[in-house]
């Protein structure tokens, strides 16, 4: 087991590259189980749960290769149709196997992934997808057994937009036969990816970043082969790192279309962005101004850049409030930011932060992947040293993140706890 040690108070600087995105390539790597053939996905990054995923489809009887950062996925044999627990448990997405298992074999048994840190996460939606697509469902000692003769295509209409929910049924109506409808469908810009990348396959998907989705299934797909969008977290995260540290960052990679909500409330705390030509130049101000921020679906606030952006308003010259709308259970980070000298209070789905001039290093425990980049910056604008453990969590979603930031000046190591 690592942890990481931050010596805080460095303005970074310089120039930093954002790796491919972890929430686009999940479902990618998934899609890639809907053709009879050998698939390429490039820009790749290294990640635990690419490598969980990666070992899901060997389960499944697709092979893997890894060359350098580009997964070669051959589909040709499907072997099972099960997602056993041990991997479902350690990777919610696993269940984005369901729609490519039950539209490719007609069968698919993934285990539910009940609970996790930030909350319930139910799957109700997806199911309630697939059994408009005329698929029998069933709930089977902890697992969700899904069976059809053949998919039909449906009408489907969402209760909430859901990230995942959009994923498996855009995978199992593409090889539907006839026409399908998402309504209420997520926006997100790893589901236009995919949409993108189903089309190249030869599936007929239009309005994929808007509310509707229209799908004309088609009978057969070709291999993918794609290269990955940056991530717009991880994107995030170093911008949020350039404003707490009063830095200046290139953060090639950033698109501010991908990234408006953020963008806007960085701005108005203060920070300087401007577009340059492969990312987001962001320069940190002397002190932040106090924001507020809701988070909700695309092209809302992300929720997975709300702890980011809670360190950054611990640090603010004034009040403000943080509120959490997707997930019930995501505030565990409060307690280790006020353990570094944050002035923070929970007000049901709010936070109430008042901002200090300075926060002080200390130990603390990452509880979730987003909570431990949280603790990450703070640390790295704190004063002394912080040293964050629990760190598996962090190497779930961000690559290399040490080597990265010390490449912009910090002083940051991963030690053997
Ligand atoms: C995805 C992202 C995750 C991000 C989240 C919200 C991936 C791999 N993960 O997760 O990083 O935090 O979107 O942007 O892309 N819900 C239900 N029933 C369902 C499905 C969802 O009630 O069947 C609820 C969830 O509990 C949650 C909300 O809908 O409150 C949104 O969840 P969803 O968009 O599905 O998140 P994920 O796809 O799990």
């Amino acid at each position: 087991m690592h942890k990481i040690v931050i010596k805080g108070g460095v303005a970074l600087a310089g120039e930093v590259q954002v790796s491919g995105a972890k929430n686009a390539v999940l479902p990618l790597l998934f899609a890639t189980l809907l053709s009879a053939g050998q698939s390429e996905i490039c820009n790749v990054p290294a990640l635990r749960d690419i490598a969980t995923a990666e070992a899901l489809l060997n389960t499944l009887g697709a092979t893997t290769l890894r060359v350098d950062d580009c997964c070669r996925i051959d589909a040709t044999k499907i072997q099972s149709i099960e997602a056993p627990y041990d991997l479902v448990r350690t990777m919610r997405a696993s269940v984005l196997v369901l729609g490519p298992l039950l539209a490719r074999c007609g069968h698919a048994r993934v285990s539910l992934p009940g609970g996790c840190a930030i909350g319930a996460r139910p799957i109700d939606q997806h199911l309630k997808g697939f059994e408009a697509l005329g698929a029998k469902i069933t709930l089977d000692h902890g697992y969700v057994e899904a069976q059809t003769e053949g998919l039909r295509g449906a009408h489907i209409m969402f209760d909430m937009p859901t990230v995942g929910g959009t994923e498996n049924l855009l995978m199992a109506t593409a090889l539907a036969e006839g026409d399908s409808i998402i309504e209420n469908a997520a926006r997100e810009p790893e589901i236009v990816q995919l949409a993108e990348a189903l089309n190249s396959m030869g599936a007929k998907i239009e309005g994929a970043g808007t509310a509707r989705i229209h799908i004309q299934g088609v009978s057969s797909l070709q291999p993918l082969n794609i290269s990955v969008m940056p991530d717009r977290i991880e994107a995030g995260t170093f911008m949020i790192a350039a404003a707490m540290t009063k830095g200046n960052l290139l953060v090639r990679g950033a698109c501010q279309q991908d990234q408006e909500a953020l963008v806007q409330k960085m701005l108005e705390a203060g920070v300087s962005i401007d577009p340059e030509q492969d990312g987001l130049r962001v320069i940190g101000p002397h002190r932040l101004t106090p924001v507020d921020i809701r988070t909700s679906a695309f092209p809302g606030f992300p929720t997975d850049m709300q702890a980011q952006f809670m360190a950054m308003m611990a640090l603010a010259d004034g009040t403000s409030r943080v509120s959490e709308n997707v997930f019930e259970n995501r505030f565990m980070h409060v307690c280790e930011l006020q353990r570094l000298g944050a002035d923070i209070s929970i007000d049901g789905h709010s936070a109430v932060i008042h901002g200090v001039k300075q926060l002080r290093g200390a130990p603390v425990m990452a509880t979730d992947l987003r909570a431990s980049a949280c603790l990450i910056l703070a640390g790295l604008a704190a004063e002394n040293t912080t040293e964050v453990s629990r760190i598996y969590h962090l190497d779930r979603g961000y690559e290399r993140i040490e080597e990265k930031l010390a490449g912009l000046g910090a002083n940051i190591e991963r030690v053997p706890e």
